[in-house]
């Protein structure tokens, strides 16, 4: 019941651009049905997957491009390929990303190369939940450390130097 989730500023014109990839594109589903609803700049979506098997889920999205690692069923390639693609265009975008910590780094690195806000929805084992055990925390930028069951799981990508290894969804 805690936490913060994915936000999108009130007065933004900068294009959405959702990116996930394996289990995490669940909340990107929820996220993309929101934007429309909000009105504002249409949200573009970006996913990937291992391989056609494990892409069924994205049917839950409308209008996705969708890659996978072996190329079958879809493209073959990585979905920060799709992102880069579109950021090349234009880059006057705002991203939101949820999926395996690989992903998530490799976004966050894109995004932050070219100035790019994005906001990354992590994952973490968690005990007590509600801010207590601090078992749930990531380091941030500058030496510091945020719980991810209160101050997360969503997080703003300039908080972070990395993304951990272990703080991602399943591929
Ligand atoms: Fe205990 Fe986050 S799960 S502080």
């Amino acid at each position: 019941p805690l936490g913060h989730g994915f936000t999108r500023p009130h007065t933004d014109d900068r294009r959405p651009l959702l990116v996930g990839g394996g289990a995490g594109i669940a909340p990107l589903a929820i996220l993309q049905d929101e934007l429309e609803r909000d009105g504002g700049p249409s949200p573009v979506v970006f996913l990937g997957f291992r391989d056609a098997i494990h892409a069924a889920g994205a049917a839950l999205l409308r209008d996705a491009a969708v890659v996978t690692q072996d190329g079958s069923g879809f493209r073959q390639g990585l979905v920060t390929e799709l992102l880069a693609e579109a950021l090349d265009e234009d880059d006057s975008a705002r991203v939101y990303t949820c999926g395996p910590a690989g992903m998530l780094e490799a976004v966050r690195a894109l995004c932050a190369q070219r100035s790019v806000p994005a906001q990354l929805a992590l994952e973490s084992g968690m005990a007590c939940g509600f801010g207590a055990c601090y078992g749930c925390v990531v380091s941030t930028r500058g030496g510091g450390y945020v719980r991810l069951c209160v101050d997360g799981p969503v997080l703003d990508a300039e908080l972070l130097e990395r993304v951990d290894p272990h703080a991602g969804a399943p591929a």
